[in-house]
């Protein structure tokens, strides 16, 4: 009889896996954030940038052009300042003044008082790149003004008439007001380009987390696509080989415990010689009636251990009570009756073992309640469960022991059959009935099965 054993595949959490990693806070979410305010602030600095050096140049622009009309002005008021008519002057320079765009102008007289609206009082600044441009005219730069300084001849000496200021208001770039929505666009296309990139690169986390999700529940076999980016791709590779060296080691020490088991079973089976192999005939009985009930491989394999297994827990019981020649007393009677749940824990003690550990517990409940150990009735009783109890009671009735003789095959059928409803599951005991009467499946040597009537006994 085959004892291959599969691990079982562990059910995974809802909500894990692939969905994780589009959270919020996933590396993706927070790439795009950091990407698109980082294009953001470096698009909105360098607009920053080259509008200072826009600005800089249209300012340099208008000082020269400021410069020229200051020169002409310089020129064209010379002459009446040399021959002493100010005023003149002063009207002719207020009608150029308003000739150029942006521009305001001021001018001081030599005390520093306004002689045009919107001077400031007094100026002691020394004028810079200062120059005469004609007699008694001096032209110069102070900060952004261009400044142009008249003098007048008295006595022989040129001493100064007054200080011209001219001011241009420079125009912004016409560009410049795009910045904040271009650095919004730069950041916004920034973002989604980014998060589709690490979303496209990091595609492959999202199932290796699952398949760590399920490690994390004892299952290592299964696989995540490897996609993804270079480093992800080898991520998902050495992760596969840790899983295959894992799962590789768990599906050894589980084979070794369960042969353990095995090997215990049948260790207490042969310490009563009418007893032996009963455990495998229990397994062959319930495999039929599972295949009857068309029982994929995992589930057929589940209950071939767990039929195999049954009776583990009978380690737990003493010599004196487990081979006692002869029938129970009540009190051995409680004793024998503790397997089932200490079969439950020696089975349930490995992971992929709970469906065993069920079978065990359950082998000994009847369809009506009034089994043990918990005393469930009807579906509460796990399906294995039911089955074995029927495979495990029909072994017993046909068997010698050494309490009782050997049962018919007829006349255990009619008694599994009188039980139906009761002790047994009525469909599976009706099934099991039809399949043995009909020749179908396993039959013991027919040395074993003598036709004599069995006493009854509390030790099935
Ligand atoms: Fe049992």
């Amino acid at each position: 009889m085959s004892t291959a054993f599969r691990p079982k595949t562990a059910p995974s959490k809802k909500g894990s896996g692939s969905k994780s990693f589009f959270k919020p806070r996933g590396i993706a979410f927070k790439g795009a954030l950091f990407a698109g305010v980082l294009a953001g602030a470096l698009t909105w600095g360098g607009g920053q940038y080259l509008m200072k050096v826009d600005s800089d140049g249209i300012a340099k622009e208008s000082g020269m052009s400021l410069l020229a009309h200051a020169e002409v002005i310089a020129k064209e008021i010379g002459n009446p300042i040399d021959i002493g008519k100010p005023n003149q002057a002063l009207d002719r320079l207020h009608k150029r003044l308003r000739a150029i765009p942006r521009t305001t102008a001021f001018i001081l007289d030599a005390e520093g008082k306004a002689l045009l609206p919107g001077a400031p009082e007094g100026d002691s600044k020394t004028l810079d790149s200062l120059r005469e441009v004609s007699p008694g005219v001096l032209l110069g730069g102070l900060g952004h003004a261009k400044v142009l300084e008249i003098r007048q001849e008295v006595r022989g000496r040129l001493l100064p008439l007054g200080t011209l200021y001219l001011r241009q208001e420079l125009p912004a770039p016409i560009w410049a007001g795009g910045i904040i929505p271009l650095a919004q666009w730069t950041s916004l296309i920034s973002a989604v380009f980014t998060f589709l990139f690490l979303s496209f690169s990091m595609r492959g986390v999202g199932r290796l987390h699952r398949v760590l999700d399920r490690a994390g529940a004892g299952d290592f076999y299964e696989r995540a696509p490897e996609v993804g980016c270079y480093e992800i791709r080898e991520l998902v590779k050495k992760t596969h080989d840790v899983m295959q060296i894992v799962g590789a080691a768990q599906e050894t020490a589980q084979r070794v415990y369960v042969e353990t088991a095995i090997a215990l079973s049948k260790t207490i089976e042969a310490k009563d010689r009418y007893t032996s192999g009963h455990s495998q005939r229990v397994t062959i009985y319930s495999v039929e009636i599972g295949e009857s009930l068309n029982f994929d491989e995992d589930r057929l394999e589940t209950l071939r251990l767990g039929a195999l297994l049954h009776d583990i827990g009978k380690v737990a019981v003493p010599d004196d009570v487990l081979l006692k020649p002869a029938s129970l007393t009540d009190d051995e009677f409680v004793i024998m009756k503790r397997h089932p749940m200490a079969g439950d824990r020696i089975l349930s003690a490995i992971p992929g073992l709970r469906d065993m550990a069920d079978i065990a517990r359950s082998h000994h409940e009847k369809w009506d309640g009034t089994g043990y150990p918990l005393g469930v009735a009807g579906d509460s009783i796990p399906l294995e469960g039911r089955i074995v109890a029927i495979a495990d009671a029909y072994d017993a009735l046909i068997t010698k022991r050494s309490y009782k003789p050997a049962m018919a095959i007829e006349k255990a059928l009619n008694i599994i059959e009188a039980d139906a409803g009761t002790h047994f599951d009525p469909q599976l005991a009706s099934l099991f009935v039809t399949m043995k009467r009909s020749g179908q499946g396993y039959k013991p040597l027919p040395s074993s099965v003598p036709a004599k009537e069995p006493k009854k006994s509390k030790k099935l």
